[in-house]
């Protein structure tokens, strides 16, 4: 295994993301000085560095708790893993990590927070928390409207700050990419010409995902192979898995557009703009809006009909492929 390319590896410089590694970083200084902070809510899609650049400050600076809550699953487990202490009930881990806190101040890092199954009575844990002991909270997600999730006296006492990480584009990925590549000098690599990188990049861009981008060059090694082809192919496999999660975490416009998609067309039937702006009830702007988004994320192709003198020009909009039709399909719920 070569460390440089796994998940765990923090990389010496988080290129691209210096401003926001700077941003965290103030938090913790705060801290240090005063006990007190901004209450932080790192924000990105997947694959966005999020983890990473949270890593890199606590490597740099400490005095904080880290926990994936993807790892802890609920409010309990969560608190318990604050206190460091072994307790039984939900009245006592709150009283215990408050207490843990006072005498051992620590910024707490919650990752992927909505992996929390009652998300509700954490957000109000970290409510008392805050209120107790004013010390800050990072919380981190892919989904961007978390914090407005949150029972709103909440949002109000904890106010978050946001942290967005715009996606990275396809120059970005290729000078992480090329970063990396630097530091592991493997032979095999030599056959990743540029005209390869490039496509990697372009592909890992339709996500923005720093992820797509390092899995697919890990998986390029592990067989040994750099084809064009190959690369399709394992984007493609990394899409099918995620369609589920991809779904759940749109918000309600983009699923009622969606559920309009897949009830008026598949993969041979297009639908065209205006009937998709009625059915809608928005702006011609929005509706380009929300086309560029889904075909972005592969999901739909949308092509321009001419109809001739007079009759102006007219969009349709299809799913991409039967595959995608069918995933979504199964996924969305009416
Ligand atoms: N700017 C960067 N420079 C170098 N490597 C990066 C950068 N951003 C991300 N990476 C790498 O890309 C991978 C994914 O990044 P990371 O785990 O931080 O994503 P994430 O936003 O936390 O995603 P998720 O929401 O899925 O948890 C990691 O291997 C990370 O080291
Ligand atoms: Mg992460």
């Amino acid at each position: 295994m070569i460390i440089e390319l796994s998940e765990e590896y923090i990389p010496n410089q988080i290129i691209h993301r210096e401003k926001q590694v700077k941003e965290i970083s103030s938090i913790f200084t705060n801290f240090k000085k005063t006990g007190m902070g901004t209450n932080l809510a790192i924000l990105g899609v997947t694959g966005a560095g999020k983890t990473v650049i949270i890593k890199k400050v606590i490597e740099e600076q400490g005095q904080s708790i880290y926990i994936n809550c993807n790892e802890t699953k609920t409010p309990f487990k969560t608190l318990s893993k604050i206190c460091l202490k072994k307790v039984k009930t939900q009245s006592d881990v709150l009283e215990q990590t408050i207490k843990s806190l006072r005498d051992n101040p620590r910024i707490i890092i919650l990752d992927e927070i909505d992996k929390i199954k009652n998300l509700f009575a954490l957000a109000n844990d970290l409510n008392t928390i805050y209120r107790k002991t004013m010390i800050p909270i990072i919380i981190i997600s892919f989904k961007r409207n978390i914090v407005e999730s949150l029972p709103s006296d909440v949002r109000k006492t904890l106010f978050f700050h946001k942290l967005n990480l715009p996606s990275y584009n396809a120059i970005e990925l290729k000078d992480i990419l090329e970063s990396r590549i630097k530091l592991v000098e493997l032979e095999l690599l030599d056959k990743l010409d540029d005209g390869r990188r490039n496509f990697i990049c372009a592909i890992a861009s339709k996500q923005g995902s720093a992820r797509v981008l390092m899995n697919i060059l890990v998986r390029c090694i592990q067989s040994n192979n750099f084809t064009q082809k190959h690369i399709e192919y394992l984007y493609e496999e990394m899409n099918k898995k995620d369609w589920r999660g991809f779904v759940e975490d749109i918000n309600e416009t983009e699923k009622k557009f969606l559920e309009i998609l897949t009830r008026n067309s598949n993969c041979e039937k297009s639908i065209d703009f205006q009937f998709l702006q009625n059915k809608m009830g928005l702006s011609a702007g929005r509706i380009s809006q929300l086309i560029s988004i889904f075909e972005r994320y592969d999901v739909i192709i949308s092509h321009t009909e001419n109809l001739g003198r007079g009759g102006g020009r007219k969009r349709n909009v299809r799913f991409k492929s039967k595959e995608t039709y069918n995933e979504i399909m199964s996924v969305i719920s009416y």
